[in-house]
């Protein structure tokens, strides 16, 4: 075998070798068990505290609040769309509730002018243009938006 061509054998062989430890030294355990994914994340992820409760769970205790979302226009939105589900399963409401503000950025998200809002006809405008720089639940309550208080 001339020398070159052994050379090039030998490094081929050298690179394959590296990359096959490389290889056995980055993927995973238990991965493919399964299919293309590491099979371990499923316990992981099982492991992890489950903080979304559901609307059932809040009215459980917060039943007026429930009576009062159903009369008016945000009876579609579950509590946890607005309230960001933190508490955790077995700590009560009452030591971290989980609190918002009411603010002007906080209607926006789903109220300010988008396209796609306007083509279904989903009430949206210019915020600055409504009422300025007043905060929205000065006047709308925000479980009862047709509940004015002005
Ligand atoms: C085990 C009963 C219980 C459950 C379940 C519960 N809460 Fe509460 N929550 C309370 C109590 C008690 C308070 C404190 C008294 C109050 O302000 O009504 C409170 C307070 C709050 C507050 C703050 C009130 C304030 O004065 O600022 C918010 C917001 C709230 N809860 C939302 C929720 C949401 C959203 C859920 C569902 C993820 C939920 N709660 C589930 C009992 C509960
Ligand atoms: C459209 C968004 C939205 C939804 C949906 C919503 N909330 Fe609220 N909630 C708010 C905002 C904003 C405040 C804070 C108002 C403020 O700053 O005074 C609030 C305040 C509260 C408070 C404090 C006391 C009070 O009466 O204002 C409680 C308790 C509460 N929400 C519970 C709930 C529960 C339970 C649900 C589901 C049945 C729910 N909320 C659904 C936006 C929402
Ligand atoms: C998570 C998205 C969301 C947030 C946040 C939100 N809204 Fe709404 N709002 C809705 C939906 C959904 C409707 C019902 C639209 C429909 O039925 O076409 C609605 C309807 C309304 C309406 C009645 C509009 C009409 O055409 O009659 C008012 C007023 C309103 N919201 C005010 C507010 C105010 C004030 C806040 C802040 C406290 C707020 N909304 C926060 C989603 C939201
Ligand atoms: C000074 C009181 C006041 C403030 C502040 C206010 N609104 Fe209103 N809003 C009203 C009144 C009154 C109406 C009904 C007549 C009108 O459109 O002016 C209304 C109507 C609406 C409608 C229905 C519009 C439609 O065309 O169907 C939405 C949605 C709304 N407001 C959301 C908001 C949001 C979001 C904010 C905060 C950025 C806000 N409002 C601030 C008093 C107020």
């Amino acid at each position: 075998m001339p020398k070159i061509i052994f050379r090039l054998l030998l490094s081929f062989i050298v690179f394959v070798t590296i990359f096959i430890v490389i290889k056995q030294l980055v993927i995973p355990n238990s991965f493919g068990d399964y299919g293309h994914y590491r099979a371990n994340s499923i316990d992981d992820n099982k492991g992890r505290t489950l903080y979304f409760k559901g609307d059932e769970k809040c009215i459980s205790c917060h039943q007026d609040i429930n009576d009062l979302i159903n009369t008016d226009l945000h009876s579609e939105i579950s509590c946890e769309t607005c309230h960001p589900p933190k508490i955790d399963a077995d700590t009560d409401c009452k030591v971290n509730p989980p609190k918002i503000k009411g603010t002007i950025e906080f209607c926006a998200q789903c109220h300010t002018k988008n396209a796609a809002r306007e083509a279904i006809g989903f009430p949206n405008f210019d915020i600055k243009e409504h009422k300025g720089d007043q905060n929205c639940i000065e006047c709308h309550n925000p479980h009862a938006p047709w509940e004015l208080k002005e």
